[in-house]
C-alpha cells in the first residue's frame, strides 16, 4: 500500500457534527495508531468559533465522549498539535485567502478539502478554492453525501464543482463501502472459489439488504424532512451495497475496473414505473411508540418538523437485475429510522435442495453479512442432530473477524480518510454511478410526489408497516428475523 505522504486536511464545516463525532476521531485513531506522518496538519473551518485554542476545547470535550475507551490524555495532545481553527465565512470568497496562505507554507504537499457542509455549497466553495489557485493537482476534494436532492440537482453540482476540478480529484464518499464487512464481501467473492459458481440465479432465491435504526432524527429534522429515507439512506448507501452483491468480478482492484462493475449493476435495475412502484416500494412513517422500552415520540412531534410532512422515515422496496446471473432474482431492501433494533445486513438466501431425500424437514442455505451491530459472515448449513433419530438443524459456520484477526476493526471514515490521502479512489462513488442511482430512484420520487396517498404509519419500536413484510410474503418469502 502507498504509504502517506505530508498532507494538509482542510474540512469544511469544521464545527458541525460530523467532523466532531466521525472526522476528528476518525483521524485520531490513525494518529494513535502510528499511521498518520508527523508533517500531517488538520486545518479546521468554520463560523461560530473564536480562534484554534476555543476550537480545541470544544473537540477535546466532544472527543472525549466519542472516543471512550480509546480516549488517552497524551495521545490526544499530540494529535491536537495538528489541529489548527481558521475563522473561515464559506460563503465568502474573499475569505479563502487566509486558507491560501496558510497553505502555500507548503505548496506541494496533498492538499485535501473535506466539504462537510450542505450540498449547495459544494460549487461556491470548489470557486473560491480555484480562485485563490487551491484547486491545483495537489488538490483533492471531499464531498459528502446527500449530493443534491434529485438527478438535475446533483448533475448541477457535479457541473458546476467540475468546472474547477477534474474527475480524478473528485471523491464522493458513501462511508457504507469504507466499512469492514463490505471490503470482507469484496475479498469473500473474489478471493474464493467457493462461493463463485453458486453466486447467481440458479442457486440464489433472494437478496435482502437491510440498514435499520433504532434513533430518530434527533436533531436533524431541518435537513431530514426535505431528504427522507429514499434519499438520506437508499440513493447512496443501499444501492452501493447492492452493486457490491452483484457486480460482475473486476479484472483488477483498480479504482475504475471496480466502478465499472459497479456502474453496470446500477444501470441494469429495471426501471420502475408509476404501477410499479405502487406495488415494489411501501414507504412508512414512524408514530410514537417504544425502542428498547423507552418511550419516543413520533416523527411529526419531533422539534422542527412540520405537523403535516409527508417525509417517509422508512423504505422497503423490491429492485430487479436485468442481467443473465440475476433475472428472476428480486433484491429487497429495507431502511428505516425509529425501528426495533439497530441492524445492517446483507442476506443471500439459496434455494431449496432440487430434491430433498428427508422431507420437508430441511431450511434452505443463508449467508448473512452482518456490518452492524456485529461484524461477521455467518454460512447457515443444515446438520444433523446428534442422536438416534436423522433430525436435521440448521447449524451456522461463523467467520468472526474480531476473534480471529485480534486487531482492531477500523472504522469506516478512518479507511476512507487514508484512501484520500493516499490517492486511491477505488470506494469512492464515480460521477456516472452516482447519476445512474439517482436516475433509478427518481420515478418514486415522482410516484410519491403525485400521490396523494401519505407515508404508511408504523409504531416507534416495530420493525416498520405490515406493507414491508407483505412485500415479501407476496414472493413466497420473509425478511430474515421473521422467519
Ligand atoms: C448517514 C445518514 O449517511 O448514515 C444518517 O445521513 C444515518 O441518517 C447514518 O443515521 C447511518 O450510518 P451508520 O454508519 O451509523 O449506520
Amino acid at each position: 500500500m502507498t504509504p502517506i505522504e505530508a498532507f494538509d486536511m482542510v474540512l469544511f464545516g469544521g464545527t458541525g457534527d460530523l467532523v466532531m463525532r466521525k472526522l476528528l476521531p476518525a483521524l485520531y485513531h490513525q494518529h494513535q495508531d502510528g499511521n498518520l506522518p508527523t508533517a500531517g496538519r488538520i486545518i479546521c473551518l468554520g463560523r461560530s468559533v473564536a480562534d484554534t485554542s476555543a476550537y480545541l476545547s470544544k473537540a477535546h470535550s466532544l472527543a472525549q465522549g466519542y472516543l471512550g475507551k480509546h480516549y488517552n490524555d497524551a495521545d490526544w495532545q499530540s494529535f491536537a498539535e495538528r489541529i489548527s481553527y481558521l475563522k473561515v465565512d464559506a460563503t465568502i470568497p474573499e475569505e479563502f485567502q487566509d486558507l491560501a496562505d496558510v497553505l502555500n507554507e507548503f505548496p506541494n504537499r496533498v492538499r485535501v478539502f473535506y466539504l462537510s457542509t450542505a450540498p449547495d455549497l459544494f460549487a461556491p466553495i470548489s470557486k473560491s478554492l480555484a480562485g485563490v489557485g487551491l484547486n491545483q493537482g495537489n488538490a483533492r476534494v471531499v464531498l459528502e453525501k446527500p449530493l443534491g436532492h434529485d438527478l438535475e440537482s446533483s448533475n448541477k453540482i457535479n457541473d458546476e464543482v467540475g468546472e474547477h476540478f477534474e474527475e480524478h480529484q473528485i471523491y464522493r464518499i458513501d462511508h457504507y463501502l469504507g466499512k469492514e464487512p463490505v471490503l470482507n464481501l469484496i475479498a469473500l467473492r473474489f478471493a474464493n472459489t467457493l462461493l463463485e459458481p453458486l453466486w447467481r440465479r440458479e442457486w440464489i432465491r433472494d437478496v435482502q439488504i437491510t440498514v435499520t435504526e433504532q434513533v430518530g432524527v434527533e436533531t436533524r429534522a431541518d435537513f431530514y424532512d426535505k431528504a427522507g429515507a429514499l434519499r438520506d439512506m437508499i440513493q447512496n448507501h443501499l444501492l452501493q451495497l447492492l452493486t457490491i452483491v452483484a457486480m460482475e468480478p473486476p479484472a483488477s482492484i483498480d479504482a475504475d475496473a471496480v466502478r465499472d462493475e459497479k456502474l453496470k449493476i446500477l444501470r441494469a435495475l429495471k426501471p420502475l414505473t408509476p404501477e410499479t412502484v405502487l406495488t415494489n416500494v411501501v414507504r412508512g412513517q414512524y408514530r410514537a411508540g417504544a425502542v428498547s422500552a423507552k418511550p419516543v415520540p413520533g416523527y411529526l412531534e419531533e422539534p422542527g418538523v412540520p405537523a403535516n410532512s409527508r417525509t417517509e422515515t422508512f423504505v422497503a422496496l423490491k429492485a430487479e437485475i436485468q442481467t443473465w446471473r440475476w433475472a428472476g432474482v428480486p433484491f429487497f431492501l429495507r431502511t428505516g429510522k425509529r425501528l426495533q433494533e439497530r441492524l445492517a445486513e446483507i442476506v443471500i438466501n439459496f434455494r431449496e435442495a432440487p430434491h430433498s431425500i428427508f422431507g420437508r424437514n430441511t431450511t434452505p442455505n443463508r449467508l448473512v453479512i452482518q456490518l452492524q451491530p456485529d461484524e461477521s459472515v455467518r454460512l447457515y448449513l443444515m446438520a444433523k442432530e446428534p442422536g438416534n433419530q436423522f433430525r436435521l438443524r440448521p447449524v451456522h459456520l461463523d467467520l468472526d473477524f474480531k476473534e480471529f484477526f485480534e486487531s482492531r476493526s477500523p472504522e469506516a471514515y478512518e479507511r476512507l480518510l487514508m484512501d484520500v490521502i493516499r490517492g486511491d479512489l477505488s470506494l469512492f462513488v464515480r460521477r456516472d454511478e452516482q447519476r445512474a442511482a439517482w436516475k433509478w430512484v427518481e420515478p418514486i420520487l415522482e410516484a410519491w410526489e403525485n400521490s396523494l396517498d401519505a407515508p404508511k404509519p408504523y409504531t416507534a419500536g416495530t420493525w416498520g408497516p405490515a406493507a414491508s413484510s407483505a412485500l415479501l410474503s407476496r414472493e413466497g418469502v420473509s425478511w430474515h428475523e421473521e422467519g
